[in-house]
């Protein structure tokens, strides 16, 4: 893809998943990718794969980072930039689920998840917009979910994600004058540690039914789409959401 290459990107939830893959993708492009998560140990894993795969063009290193902590994610930020001379391409990704239903569901997991899926992005965006205007520029891609445009039964999750989708779309204007494209992916039905934990094999197999491929997808099918957005490919893209979900909605 066009544009990728020597870029520095910084991925929060890096450690796992849609995350992890999508560092694998970039560094595949030659990116220098900066890992982040809570989980430090599968961070580091993360990132010491791409620096031992030989085919990989761009470098990888980890940095423990709670996107629900905006002071944390400032100074993160600010220290890749001073680090790697600048900052290109921000995915916020990092998010937690939600088993529970609406009933069963407490104040404290609901703080938690606004804390995290919500204000983390938001957090992401804010601090990284002033070191992207001194850079003349950038790249964000948020991750929300299919749980964002359709009704859920996953209340609380739906509700975090349904407002990263409109934050993205409502901030992209007011981000252009900065040269910041923004954008989200929605994935639907990938097989991550989140959905194995959330869903029984029952629910999984009901939902495979739901798409127009028939099948779940592998973690690669959303990086793919985020280093798409990422790149000088997707120039005139700003303030929309991808959905890759095969056909799901
Ligand atoms: P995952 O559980 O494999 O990865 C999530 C990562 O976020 C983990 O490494 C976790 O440690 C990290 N994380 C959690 N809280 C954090 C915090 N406060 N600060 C920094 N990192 C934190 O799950 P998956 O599936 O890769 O999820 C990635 C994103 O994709 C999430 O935002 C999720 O809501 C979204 N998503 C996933 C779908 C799926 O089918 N797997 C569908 C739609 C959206």
């Amino acid at each position: 893809m066009r544009g990728l290459r020597d870029k520095t990107a910084v991925i929060t939830g890096g450690a796992s998943g849609i995350g992890r893959a999508t560092a694998y993708r970039l560094a595949e492009e030659g990116v220098d990718v900066v890992v982040t998560d809570v989980d430090e140990e599968g961070g580091e894993a993360t990132a010491e794969r791409i620096e031992e795969a030989e085919s990989v063009g761009g470098t990888a290193e980890f940095r423990p980072l709670d996107v629900s902590d905006y002071d944390r994610f400032e100074e993160c930020l600010i220290a890749v930039a001073e680090d790697h001379d600048g900052l290109d391409i921000l995915f916020n990704n990092a998010g937690i689920g939600e088993e529970r239903s609406f009933r069963e569901t407490t104040r404290e997991h609901r703080d938690r998840l606004i804390d995290v899926n919500l204000k983390g992005v938001w957090n992401g965006c804010h601090a990284a917009l002033p070191i992207f205007e001194e850079d003349d520029g950038g790249v964000i891609v948020n991750t929300s979910s299919m749980a964002g445009w359709k009704p859920a039964p996953i209340t609380s999750y739906a509700l975090t994600k349904a407002a990263v989708l409109h934050f993205t779309r409502s901030v992209a204007g007011e981000l252009a004058q900065y040269d910041v494209r923004i954008n989200a992916v929605c994935p639907g039905l990938i097989e991550t540690a989140m959905t194995d934990e959330w869903y029984s094999e029952e629910e999984q197999e009901m939902m495979r039914q739901q798409t127009a491929l028939g099948r779940w997808a592998d973690p690669d099918e959303v990086a793919s789409c985020v280093a798409f957005l990422a790149s000088e490919d997707a120039s005139y893209v700003t303030g929309r959401a991808l959905k890759v979900d095969a056909g799901y909605i």
